[in-house]
């Protein structure tokens, strides 16, 4: 199927899951930046969009089932793959990021001081991200999913406590944005995680788990941004 220069790159990543890796390679935002076309991503990413297209369709053709469509999954398994993955790696690798960059830092701090300026930028991730999470889980996606239980006649219209669903999606996509700027703040810092060459294998094991932290958070951010909260701010209309 020939790709469309104006589709979304959020879109493309939603219909084409193996499309997120070669967007990640080229450095192409397509969770917070999801709503640029293609077009104009290829043109920041100083790429031919005919080039990107061959890119897309061999990323497709070569697609695993580790690519799943959740186009086709309801919001309840979008929200349960969320939480249990995501949610759970998050919260699984805060802590153990947070030690890292500390003993990291207390050893190299002096011969690289961007050590210092990361800390308190991956500090303020973990303080958002675990307020961030708690909101989804326990206000916006319980809620999501009772709007879809109601929709298909399977129990009452849930009670919005807040107007409509577009607020909190508008502020969770806020905070998107925030954990985004934090994250491209890092890659800076690292000069694309880079470990120097006086750097250890703790800094190694560092840059890489934040390498893997950012390209999951892409991944999750992609899902809500693009798929779930969509779906939900449709269902309601
Ligand atoms: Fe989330
Ligand atoms: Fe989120």
């Amino acid at each position: 199927m020939p790709i469309n220069a104006e589709t979304t790159v959020g879109q493309l990543v939603a219909e084409n899951p193996a499309a997120a890796r070669v967007f990640e390679k080229a450095g192409i935002d397509y969770c917070c930046g999801g709503h640029q076309s293609l077009h104009d991503a290829c043109d920041k990413a100083k790429m031919s969009t005919a080039e990107m297209a061959t890119l897309l369709e061999q990323a497709a053709a070569a697609r695993t089932a580790a690519d799943r469509d959740w186009l086709k999954a309801s919001q309840a398994e979008l929200v349960d793959h969320i939480v249990n993955t995501h949610h759970a790696y998050v919260q699984r690798e805060l802590p153990r990021l947070t030690a890292l960059i500390a003993k990291v830092r207390g050893v190299h701090g002096k011969n690289h001081p961007e050590l210092a300026q990361i800390e308190p930028v991956f500090a303020a991730i973990s303080a958002e991200m675990m307020m961030h999470m708690m909101k989804e889980e326990q206000i916006l996606f319980p809620y999501i999913v009772d709007m879809e239980q109601a929709a298909q006649g399977k129990g009452p219209q849930p009670m919005p406590m807040f107007g409509t669903v577009q607020n909190p999606v508008r502020m969770m996509m806020m905070e998107h944005d925030a954990a985004g700027a934090h994250l491209v703040k890092i890659r800076e810092l690292s000069s694309n995680f880079t470990v120097p060459a006086d750097g250890c294998t703790s800094y190694r094991v560092l840059y890489e788990a934040l390498a893997a932290f950012e390209a999951d958070l892409h991944q999750h951010i992609h899902l809500e941004n693009n798929i779930l909260f969509p779906r939900a701010v449709e269902m309601e209309a």
